[in-house]
């Protein structure tokens, strides 16, 4: 396929080699541990090179170097290795550019577990954390240490929804040879080009989007150059591996990212414009809508926007918070994202050096593939039987 084809023409096609079997469009899943060698000269010519040889099931099977090839393609990145989970691929892409006596720079806004990552595991090693405002743009230099050596990046942050203006967070890095690591699962390498904003490396919960049916747990982690051997090294010391049947599930669900994404964002747009007119909502935070912290940012550097969004509701009980969420009949109440179905879940955001005093008030709504206006039906509904 042509470097310069368009994103659907690469989603459609990469990592597709129908020749390589028997003319079939999509590739077997291969359920491996052992690979043959059929001679010890083969092997040692296999083993020298385990990236680009099979050798080990944990190493990877043609099905999941199939799904990385889409990844690559999809991202702008000349390489992309699959773990299993969102949180293994951030773990392992932090763990390659840090050791004892580093520093991190780590948004407020990041997932929580990548919080934990930081406070109950790096640190252990001797790797310190400060957390910076994701507002914070070019200021971030202020920060910088002589032992800082990666910038985590989170935009929008998945419950606040800051979008962060990452080209002048990369710039100020770059200048000090610092990486710049980010959690692209929002924008899910369709909505957002990490690498032509100066991402160094751009990770996913490919289980959100890319699956898109919420049946695989899967993360990626996208890099070039010089970033592709300490990322790969970091996966394999660790064991991260992937299982072929959700690497098969992953590559399915990536095929058709482009329309489900496309469903999601005007559903959700619909929905969200619709409740910042409800007297029951005080704001929305959704990056397409100006309400949202750095909107500006997002119209500049993102070309699109899916179903993932947050409301912060006027003060209202927990009784009645409780009331309304239990009441939603179309909504399932959990965690996740990035499914065809609709999800509810209140927030509960934990913060460092910024203020987030929203908790009680707060959810965040993941609009999936169902008529939108049944689901304003539903909220609708629901609202109402909100009493204090
Ligand atoms: C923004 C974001 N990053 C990473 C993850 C972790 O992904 P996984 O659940 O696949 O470990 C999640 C999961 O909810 C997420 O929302």
């Amino acid at each position: 396929m042509r470097k310069d084809a368009k994103r659907n023409t690469k989603l459609t096609h990469s990592g597709s080699h129908p020749s390589d079997q028997s003319g079939i469009i999509n590739p077997p899943i291969y359920r491996a541990s052992t690979v043959d060698y059929e001679t010890v000269a083969k092997m040692g010519v296999l083993r020298k090179n385990p990236n680009d040889n099979f050798v080990y099931g944990r190493f990877g099977t043609p099905t999941s170097k199939a799904f990385e090839e889409a990844v690559a393609s999809l991202e702008g990145a000349e390489r992309t290795i699959a773990v299993g989970s969102g949180l293994a691929a951030i773990s392992a892409a932090m763990l390659a550019f840090v050791k004892t006596g580093d520093h991190i720079l780590v948004c407020d806004n990041a997932y929580f577990p990548t919080r934990n990552l930081s406070e109950k595991f790096l640190k252990r090693f001797g790797v310190e954390t400060t957390y910076y405002d994701p507002l914070i743009g070019s200021a971030i230099s202020k920060l910088f240490q002589p032992n800082t050596k990666v910038i985590y990046t989170e935009s929008p942050g998945s419950h606040t929804f800051e979008i962060q203006d990452i080209p002048a967070i990369a710039d100020a890095a770059h200048k000090e040879n610092i990486k710049v690591v980010m959690d692209n699962t929002w924008g899910a390498g369709y909505f957002f080009k990490p690498f032509e904003h100066g991402v160094d490396i751009s990770v996913q919960a490919a289980t959100k989007y890319l699956v898109g049916h919420s049946d695989a747990m899967i993360g990626t982690i996208s890099m070039s150059g010089e970033n592709i051997e300490p990322v790969i090294n970091s996966v394999q010391i660790l064991g991260y591996n992937i299982s072929p049947d959700d690497a098969y599930l992953a590559l399915r669900g990536l095929r058709t990212l482009n329309v489900r994404l496309k469903r999601h964002e005007t559903s959700a747009l619909k929905i969200a414009k619709w409740l910042s007119n409800r007297p029951e909502i005080d704001r929305i935070l959704h990056p397409a809508l100006s309400s949202c912290p750095g909107h500006d940012i997002w119209q500049r550097d993102f070309s699109g926007s899916n179903g993932l969004f947050g409301v912060v509701l006027k003060p209202l009980s927990e009784r009645a918070m409780h009331t309304f969420i239990d009441g939603l009949e179309l909504f399932s109440l959990g965690g996740s994202w990035g499914g065809y179905e609709s999800l509810v879940l209140p927030t509960n955001v934990t913060r460092t050096v910024t203020e987030w005093e929203n908790n009680d008030q707060c959810i965040r709504f993941h609009i999936g593939l169902e008529n939108p206006d049944d689901l304003i039906r539903d909220i609708e509904r629901s609202l109402k039987s909100i009493k204090n």
